[in-house]
């Protein structure tokens, strides 16, 4: 069939927010009209989900992880890591900290580090609601059972990227883990009233672009409410040291394309982004992105949770990124949201 012009799949995705898996191929390796194609998303951002920027109030609480995916610096193999793991009450400390600062949600993220029992957890999601607190959680795949106590203590959001929709690729990078497990945790964590956050790496050694077609057309049909999209960054102390890594462009290409196709989730700018571009954060909010989540924890733990090299905010305070991202946010004329930012569904 004779392929469409680039010109009218952007009008297409932009007016109707559908694509065909061939119609996303097309716009993702398009190079001539990305201009274009960004300033579509970035009005589609605009018209549904306006000008403010939700703050989310990041505490990496564990680097501690059972688990052995190749790409990341945390995987248990890794012995270069000093490990860490916070007490709740320290945890609880950070909470309350980033609720000081303004932000009106912090996300709670680890390892899969298995001294934070589901008690453990129910008490520390409890403590942090009474500050009145949306809560976000990363701790990665559990039973259904385990994630219906979370909710029923008070956590809204769960975020568990699916890193990509090719099940022989990400049971080849994670090894021992099963991609029917992971989707199967989604799907839970989506009937039992969370508000879902998942997503993908870009870039990854043996992923091809209609693999990330495959990624937007899954998130779609699960419905996702939030996504992140990051580039994948080689790190050294890993089995995947040697590979080339992500490109900030696909990257941004990602989410513009999300936007469009999912008018008004919550999108993040992420800090990886950022780590390959100094400007990356900003550039994203401005290609689709609504989010950002600043590191609200203090002293040596942002060292020790290195997932890839050249990561940002490693050295600065919580009170500084604080005022670094407003900065930023109001210097493209973007304001900080007051609200506790959940999805409002519009679509
Ligand atoms: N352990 C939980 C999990 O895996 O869902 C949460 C923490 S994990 C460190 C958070 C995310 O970091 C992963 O979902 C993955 O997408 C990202 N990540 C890990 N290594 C990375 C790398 N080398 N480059 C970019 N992102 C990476
Ligand atoms: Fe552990 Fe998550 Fe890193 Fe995998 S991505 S090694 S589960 S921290
Ligand atoms: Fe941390 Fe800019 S957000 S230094």
């Amino acid at each position: 069939t004779e392929p469409k012009n680039i010109g009218e799949l952007i009008q297409k995705a932009e007016t109707t927010h559908t694509l065909s898996k061939e119609e996303i191929v097309a716009l993702l390796i398009d190079t001539q009209y990305e201009e274009e194609f960004f300033a579509a998303a970035d009005r589609v951002r605009k018209a549904y989900v306006g000008d403010e920027v939700h703050l989310r109030g990041l505490i990496e609480f564990s680097n501690i992880c059972k688990q052995n995916c190749l790409y990341c610096g945390l995987r248990r193999d890794n012995k270069n890591v000093k490990r860490y793991r916070l007490k709740p009450d320290e945890i609880v400390d950070f909470a309350a900290k980033a609720k000081s600062y303004g932000y009106r949600t912090v996300v709670l993220q680890s390892g899969e580090d298995d001294c934070f029992d589901t008690e453990t957890m129910v008490c520390l999601i409890r403590k942090i609601k009474e500050l009145d607190l949306a809560i976000t959680l990363s701790v990665g795949e559990k039973s259904r059972a385990v994630y219906e106590k979370y909710r029923d203590a008070g956590a809204d959001r769960y975020l568990l990227r699916i890193e990509t929709t090719d099940k022989e690729l990400y049971e080849k990078l994670d090894p021992g883990m099963s991609w029917d497990n992971r989707a199967r945790c989604l799907r839970d964590l989506k009937e039992l009233g969370f508000e879902l956050g998942t997503g993908s790496m870009v870039g990854l050694p043996g992923q091809t672009v209609e693999s990330l077609a495959d990624d937007i057309l899954f998130f779609k049909e699960i419905d996702a409410d939030m996504l992140g999209i990051g580039p994948f960054i080689p790190n050294p102390d890993t089995p995947l040291a040697g590979e080339s890594g992500g490109t900030f462009e696909m990257s941004t290409k990602v989410v513009a394309m999300l936007r469009l196709l999912m008018p008004d989730i919550n999108i993040p700018a992420t800090t990886a982004m950022e780590s390959l571009n100094p400007r990356g954060r900003v550039l994203a909010l401005q290609r689709g992105a609504n989010v950002v989540m600043p590191n609200v924890t203090e002293g040596e733990y942002r060292q020790m949770y290195l997932l890839y090299p050249g990561k940002i905010c490693i050295n600065d305070t919580p009170a500084h990124c604080r005022s670094c991202i407003t900065g930023k946010i109001q210097g493209i004329g973007r304001k900080v949201s007051e609200t506790h930012g959940f999805r409002v569904k519009r679509a």
